[in-house]
């Protein structure tokens, strides 16, 4: 009998690695970090939160403050305090915030967000704004790190190990935890009104299955990334909430395939990387069916008149995208909100298999450690 599984394939469920593993988890990872949080009522971290109602009303600034991918979780959730609060709102890199001279009160609830919860630069810039007087929480994933121990107080992503150097399914993991988190400080400073807060609730109890809905259409990105994987140069645009998102798509582009990938906000491009553009330099567009829709078109227009090769991040449905790119990886409709929940997606799956058809490592990139504990 020919065997042709390994130990670490069984250890991968079947999956030729652990990032596949990892991206295909992603509908299971939102259900257990909704778990027990999130009714069709609202939102209830009273089990990790102790906050009172004073406290959480007497709040005047969220700092988010973090690395990497975990940065760019951040981002994302910069935008939906935003507009689900009205709390002033900053979002830093841990290895500038804690060279700067931030300015916290006890009305600051600063906030870690790191997978791993030992990042060097994350643990420094926490102990110097704890030290400042800030309130301190961390979104972490290991319950006993070093990080959850040394702040006031911690939600866990409830992701599960993630072994894959790339960071993907804890990406998931701390969007989700950072919404029940703007969700909860929405509702009780009443800002969000409760009929807008069950809406919320009730469509991010719906994200894990449009999550794997959008899981099962891998092909599609597959055939796309063989066609451009043979391309040394990518420029990746997003607006709103989309800039984040491609942000992250790029990132995971550099890291797995060592491909190089820029992520500019689609309305920086004329301010520079337009110089860049030529029929060599693909644009990866994430422009999902939303209020910034229109504007990203035209910053796709002018892409399109140097030549360069169109792909876009597209809604089931949107028709028009299709006449002016050449690839579409399409995901579901889902709310504005929720877009970055289904649009990272297709560019996890496309960073994947670019890096496979160019035969890269993949699990363990060259240079990169999965948690950075040095300075
Ligand atoms: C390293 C990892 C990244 C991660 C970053 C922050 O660079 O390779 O995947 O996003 O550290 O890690 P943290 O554990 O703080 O989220």
């Amino acid at each position: 009998v020919q065997v042709d599984w390994d130990v670490a394939m069984a250890e991968k469920d079947g999956f030729p690695h652990y990032m596949a593993k990892e991206i295909h988890e992603q509908g299971a990872v939102l259900r257990s970090t909704l778990k027990g949080r999130l009714t069709e009522q609202g939102v209830d971290l009273s089990e990790e939160l102790d906050w009172s109602g004073e406290f959480v009303r007497s709040l005047k600034q969220v700092h988010l403050v973090a690395c990497g991918t975990s940065y760019y979780a951040a981002l994302v959730a910069e935008r939906v305090l935003e507009q689900w609060t009205d709390l002033d709102v900053r979002v830093d890199i841990a290895s500038e915030y804690r060279y700067r001279q931030v300015r916290v009160t006890p009305q600051t609830l600063a906030v870690f967000v790191s997978q791993s919860g030992e990042t060097a630069d994350t643990l420094a810039a926490q102990r110097k704004v704890r030290s400042l007087g800030a309130r301190c929480l961390a979104v972490t994933n290991v319950r006993g790190a070093t990080l959850a121990r040394e702040v006031h107080d911690r939600l866990l992503l409830k992701a599960g190990p993630e072994i894959g150097v790339a960071a993907t399914k804890t990406f998931m993991g701390q969007m989700a935890t950072l919404y029940l988190l703007a969700l909860k400080l929405g509702w009780d400073r009443g800002t969000l009104n409760p009929a807008e807060a069950e809406r919320l609730a009730a469509a991010l109890i719906q994200l894990p299955y449009q999550v794997e809905r959008t899981l099962e259409r891998e092909e599609q990105v597959r055939r796309v990334a063989e066609k451009y994987s043979k391309y040394d140069n990518f420029l990746y645009l997003g607006r709103g909430i989309s800039f984040p998102v491609a942000l992250e798509g790029a990132l995971k582009l550099k890291e797995i395939s060592y491909v190089h990938a820029e992520a500019y906000a689609a309305g920086e491009m004329k301010h520079g990387p337009i110089a860049l553009l030529e029929p060599d330099v693909p644009v990866m567009t994430v422009m999902p069916r939303d209020s910034l829709y229109e504007k990203s078109l035209s910053n796709l227009q002018e892409a399109k008149a140097r030549r360069s090769p169109l792909v876009a991040v597209a809604t089931d449905g949107d028709d028009l995208v299709t006449r002016h790119v050449d690839d579409v990886l399409r995901i579901p409709w889902s709310d504005e909100v929720f877009s970055p929940f289904l649009s990272v997606i297709p560019l996890q799956q496309f960073a994947y298999h670019v890096a496979r058809f160019r035969g890269r490592e993949i699990d363990q990139p060259r240079n990169l450690a999965k948690s950075v504990t040095v300075e």
